[in-house]
């Protein structure tokens, strides 16, 4: 399969409005573990060595061409009037005009790389106009059915709408995915008499094949869940538990533990390091990146977020972030978009970050609100300190340096600086930038002089104004 000399082409129909899906979004759009159904069909066949795939687009055109990206020839079928009709536009938009051509549906995503590959060896090896793939499934309902003959030979595919009671009873069916003679195909495709519905069936052209006396040969899935087209959302679900469980038995045999796959949730362009731990009840969607020996969950939701090693996220949210390696994270615990966290961390119970940057060995173990700020390593956020960053008309950025102490609900109003080294007193409320060193405490907060200068040794006096009632330092550092 992976000879460039005669590297296969292939035709994906994704023009099909997708009626029985009821849905304004174009079907080949719906996400399947995170990602449009289009796309895992032109993954699954570029990793059969497909180089040059036609996408036939219609229905939601502008869209599914935009979903697709530079990664296929698209052509568009105006009006939509069947799958052999949208072969034929995609058969125009080929540059090719002989060797092999597999044909696709785009409602079909769980197809195997491998599959296409055999349909592929098959037509070539057979020397057969065309190869298709074919299932027994226990229930055939929806599906083309395979209708031999009494050598066992492919005589037609005859749409379940079409068939007679003793049809509909065969539990063969067509998968949709075929590899075709293109010279032949091409001729054929013009041949195909109108439907009964209007419409041109493609696989009406299987049994123009066995008239020739050249009939199809067939390949057998080797997993009948790799047939699965997605006609409704009931298919959608059934699809998406196949494609869970395939995703969480990769990682599995990768070296990832998978606590409980039945409550685990794993995106298809998820990556996950050797011996990471995933709890139950966790989904990780999006492009996230989970690093060696981290543990995720139970109860976690990461979404395009990069967790390093050794990390621990349990019964929390973390969206558009990226931490760092040997960090705790919650439980209860929310990082919104922008979030960094650097080594070592602690982020604990109901800690809020957005958009901000944490050093090394900082520390937000409760109830706490960290937006827009810049802040240094080795510093404890008091509890229930917060970053007042919106004015009611901007946001503004709170820049807070290393080793700072924060009591307990020091509000930091924004834009503000907190100098290295320097200590807010509890219940502070930091309106002026506070110079490195310094202590400050009160309503608004002002410097005061502190008895002793290591952090959090308790009481100290206010230099000014004169006679202001001393505040504890209000840290929580060992809590
Ligand atoms: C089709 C097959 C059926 C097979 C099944 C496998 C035909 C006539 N029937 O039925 O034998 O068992 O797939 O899943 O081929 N499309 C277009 N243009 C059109 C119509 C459809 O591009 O004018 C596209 C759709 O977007 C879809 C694909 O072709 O991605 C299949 O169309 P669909 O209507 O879902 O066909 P099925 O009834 O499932
Ligand atoms: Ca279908």
């Amino acid at each position: 399969m992976s000879n460039n000399l005669t590297a296969p082409s292939a035709i994906v129909l994704a023009a099909g409005q997708g009626t029985r899906m009821r849905s304004r979004i174009p079907k080949v759009l719906h996400p399947l573990a995170g990602r449009p159904l289009i796309l895992h069909v032109l993954d699954a066949l570029a990793a059969a060595g497909v180089s040059r795939p036609v996408v036939v687009t219609g229905h939601g055109g502008d869209a599914v061409e935009a979903a697709i990206g530079g990664r296929a020839i698209t052509a568009r079928q105006q009006p939509q009037r069947g799958t052999g009709d949208a072969v034929r536009v995609g058969l125009d938009a080929l540059d090719l005009r002989e060797g092999a051509v597999l044909v696709a549906m785009g409602d079909s995503p769980m197809m195997s790389p491998a599959a296409y590959g055999r349909l592929i060896e098959a037509q070539r090896a057979s020397g057969a106009r065309l190869a298709l793939l074919s299932a027994r499934l226990a229930d055939p309902s929806g599906y083309g059915r395979v209708v031999r003959d009494a050598d066992g030979r492919v005589a037609a595919i005859v749409e379940e709408a079409d068939a007679d009671a003793a049809v509909r009873a065969l539990d063969e069916v067509n998968a949709g995915a075929y590899a075709f003679d293109l010279a032949w195909l091409s001729g054929a495709i013009s041949r195909v008499p109108t439907s009964a519905s209007g419409e041109l069936y493609l696989t009406d052209v299987i049994a123009l094949a066995a008239a020739e006396g050249c009939p199809a040969a067939v390949v057998t899935a080797d997993d009948p869940a790799d047939v699965m087209g997605i006609n409704d959302r009931v298919g959608l679900a059934a699809a998406e538990e196949r494609m869970r469980r395939r995703i969480a038995e990769a990682h599995m045999r990768n070296g990832v533990t998978i606590v409980d796959p039945s409550t685990t949730r794993i995106d298809a362009d998820v990556e996950i390091g050797q011996d990471a731990r995933i709890e139950p009840w966790t989904i990780l969607s999006g492009a996230t990146v989970i690093a060696q020996d981290a543990v995720i969950g139970p109860h976690a939701n990461v979404r395009d977020s990069h967790i390093g090693p050794r990390t621990t996220v349990w019964a929390s949210v973390v969206e558009e972030s990226t931490v760092a390696e040997d960090v705790a994270i919650g439980p209860y615990a929310h990082l919104r978009p922008g979030a960094e966290v650097g080594a070592r961390c602690r982020i604990g119970n109901f800690a809020e970050i957005k958009n901000s940057r944490l050093g090394a060995d900082t520390q937000q173990h409760h109830f706490s609100y960290l937006g827009d700020a810049e802040i240094g390593g080795d510093v404890n956020v008091g509890a229930g300190s917060v970053t007042a960053n919106f004015d009611g008309r901007a946001k503004h950025r709170t820049t807070v340096g290393d080793h700072v102490s924060l009591g307990v609900d020091t509000m930091m109003v924004a834009p503000v600086t907190i100098g290295e080294g320097a200590i807010t007193g509890a219940g502070s409320v930091v309106t002026r930038d506070v110079a490195p060193g310094k202590t400050v405490v009160g309503i608004p907060a002002r410097p005061i002089t502190p008895r002793r200068t290591a952090r959090g040794t308790g009481p100290a006096k206010a230099s000014e104004p004169a006679g202001e009632a001393p505040v504890p330092s209000g840290t929580d550092r060992n809590t």
